[in-house]
């Protein structure tokens, strides 16, 4: 039942903010993901490697910034009821999966900051400015964040394919509202 003041629609949805922060932060995570492994082939300061890294790194600075936004945004606005409640055990692993993408989401660029921040690379952020190093230039530190960014980058690739998954099956096999909660057929086209 929809409270004073809100659609019907409206109480079973994320809110427009909630659903921007997810598909403008989906998009930024794939092409960063897709950037990154492409430029991971390609031999080390060269072209175009060096221009990819650099939109490579605007992008992923780019999450970093609109993260706490997005989890400030999330704690006061909450998550949508249910027309439809899921079990408890489907609800806790739906929360635990999206908990864990939370994480993925800070850990990812911060280690590709200490990568790159503590070799002495470049900052940039789409040729505008460069963001500040807040680590000292080392090369073992630089090391360990390469290796983190490496096995998260995985867990990324691996919690996105079962969430990607989940949703699919919710909406082709269950037919039920989740795919809806994120992407409203009215919200399309405003
Ligand atoms: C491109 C394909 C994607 C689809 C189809 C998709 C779809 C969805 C849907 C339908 C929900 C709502 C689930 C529910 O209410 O139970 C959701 C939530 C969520 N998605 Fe995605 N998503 C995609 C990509 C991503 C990416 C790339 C990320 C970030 C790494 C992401 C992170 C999240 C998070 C954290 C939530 C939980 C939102 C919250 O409750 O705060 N999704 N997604
Ligand atoms: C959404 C955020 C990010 C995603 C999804 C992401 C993903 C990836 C992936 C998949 C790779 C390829 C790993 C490999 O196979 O070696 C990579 C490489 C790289 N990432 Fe990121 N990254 C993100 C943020 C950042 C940030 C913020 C920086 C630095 C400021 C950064 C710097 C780098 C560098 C320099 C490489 C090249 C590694 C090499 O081949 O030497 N990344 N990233």
């Amino acid at each position: 039942m929809a409270r004073a003041g809100e659609t019907d629609a409206d109480t079973y949805t994320y809110d427009r903010a909630q659903r921007g922060f997810h598909w403008l932060m989906a998009v930024l995570i794939l092409v960063g993901l897709a950037l990154g492994i492409y430029a991971a082939w390609q031999v080390p300061g060269t072209s175009p490697r060096r221009e990819i890294l650099d939109i490579h790194k605007s992008i992923g600075l780019t999450v970093l910034l609109l993260l706490p936004l997005r989890v400030v945004w999330r704690l006061i606005a909450g998550e949508p009821a249910y027309r439809a409640p899921p079990s408890r055990s489907a609800h806790l692993a739906a929360k635990a999966a999206h908990l864990t993408l939370y994480a993925l989401m800070l850990l990812l660029p911060v280690s590709g900051y200490v990568y790159s921040a503590a070799g002495g690379y470049g900052l940039p952020w789409f040729g505008l400015f460069s963001f500040p190093r807040l680590v000292p230039v080392d090369k073992a530190l630089s090391a360990s964040g390469y290796t983190a960014h490496y096995w998260i980058a995985w867990g990324v690739g691996i919690v996105l394919g079962l969430h990607v998954l989940a949703v699919a099956w919710h909406a082709w096999i269950r037919r039920d509202e989740v795919m809806g909660r994120m992407w409203p057929r009215r919200a399309v086209g405003g």
